[in-house]
């Protein structure tokens, strides 16, 4: 068997779900609520920012009140513990990789942060956005989320793929494997001659690129597949 030095881990909505915070497409999940097009897009926030503005400060609300589960601190404990690399990056702007002390790249963006769309100038969100909230860099009324929308390139694509080319392991948790590129991760890796695991509560759209797959909620399957890392 390889031997495991670099791993990549991939999280999607599905990680947060057993800490209350609905994923975006299971049953009465987000997208079933709202119309991507009306809150998730660049165009959507020149439409009708305020309606954006509410959107984002809800689930904001939500994910501060939120607590990391078992699963969020399993992959604390083998970021600290395994002596190889771990690279763990989330497609969840939810902030509760963070409180499990978890260091994540967001390739989706955070809630937590606030982004100038003139100047490109992030600072910590309030609470709160409001439609015309200045930017404390160049003044100008155009802040909004840090969020990265549907039709905008992800964040740290760069560092992600070659940590994909690099690794030995690829782990995808909680995603549909609906959403690009985040979905072709595991072809990337497997290019790279990585072994690779879904874990999932069901198959995903992307579950026959997977070697091995672990079914059941992530609170029970990711622990247990870090004890067995880790051992
Ligand atoms: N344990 C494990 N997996 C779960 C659990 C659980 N407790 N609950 C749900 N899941 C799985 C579902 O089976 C589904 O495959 O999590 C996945 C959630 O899928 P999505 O709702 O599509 O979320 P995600 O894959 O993160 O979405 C990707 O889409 O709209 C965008 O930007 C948004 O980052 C998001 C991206």
């Amino acid at each position: 068997m390889r031997r495991i030095d670099r791993i990549v881990i991939l999280t999607g909505a599905g990680i947060s779900a057993e800490s209350g915070l609905g994923t975006f497409r299971d049953e009465g999940g987000l997208w079933a609520q709202h119309r991507i097009e009306d809150v998730a897009t660049p165009e959507a926030f020149v439409r009708n920012p305020d309606l954006v503005h509410r959107f984002y400060n809800a689930r904001r609300v939500q994910a501060a009140e939120a607590q990391p589960n078992p699963a969020h601190h399993a992959l604390a404990r083998l970021q600290a513990d395994f002596p190889g690399d771990v690279l763990l990056v989330t497609q969840n702007v939810d902030g509760l990789h963070e409180k499990a002390g978890v260091r994540a790249i967001h390739m989706h963006g955070e809630l937590s942060r606030a982004l100038c769309a003139a100047c490109e100038h992030r600072w910590d969100a309030p609470p709160e956005m409001s439609v015309g909230e200045p930017c404390p860099a160049c003044d100008k009324p155009t802040a909004r989320p840090d969020i990265v929308w549907f039709g905008e390139i992800p964040y740290h694509m760069e560092e992600i793929i070659e940590a994909l080319q690099t690794c030995d392991l690829f782990a995808a948790i909680g995603t549909s494997g609906q959403v690009y590129p985040a979905a072709g991760f595991v072809e990337e890796a497997r290019m790279s001659g990585a072994a690779t695991v879904e874990m999932n509560l069901r198959d995903s759209d992307m579950s026959y690129a997977f070697e091995e797959h672990i079914v059941g909620p992530a609170s029970k399957t990711v622990p247990a597949w870090v004890d067995r890392l880790l051992a």
